[in-house]
């Protein structure tokens, strides 16, 4: 059976592509599906991408992926990054390892951005890369 990687985006991910493209780069999140879908297809994973704006579909999706089982999770959560408990529980709650990624740097940024409430519980943290966050989380998570 083929293994299965969720790559969950958190708030306003879905608006990539035209959102602060200085900082976040001109891929959509379909353009960066593609990128994933092309090369997880190459390493014989298949890759399901999800955004939603609402923290408790991000903690459904995290609960999912242990039922499923997914093999990981590579997880943008935006701003829940730096707010989110809920979702620190969620990710300790589960044994699927959840690799976190940004576009941006958030150490570069705002000192607001500094705190990763999800840090702790990640098994790594990619950012600073642009889309290529992403693609480097999907190498990670095959040699899981
Ligand atoms: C982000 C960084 C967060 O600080 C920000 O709130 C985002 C995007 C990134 O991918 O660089 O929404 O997670």
């Amino acid at each position: 059976m083929t293994d299965t990687i969720f790559v969950l985006n958190g708030p306003n991910l879905n608006l990539l592509g035209t959102r602060e493209p200085e900082i976040y780069g001109h891929d959509t999140l379909d353009d960066i599906a593609g990128q994933l879908e092309d090369r997880a297809q190459a390493m014989g994973l298949a890759i399901d991408l999800r955004q939603s704006n609402h923290e408790g579909h991000l903690i459904d999706w995290l609960h999912e992926a242990q039922a499923l089982p997914a093999k990981a999770v590579i997880l943008n959560a935006g701003a829940f990054t730096h707010t989110s408990i809920a979702l620190y529980d969620a990710i300790k709650a589960i044994r699927t390892p959840v690799i976190e990624v940004h576009l941006s740097n958030p150490h570069a940024r705002e000192t607001f951005r500094h705190i990763s409430r999800i840090s702790p519980v990640a098994h790594g943290t990619i950012s600073g890369f642009g889309a290529l966050s992403y693609l480097l989380a999907l190498e990670a998570a095959a040699r899981l």
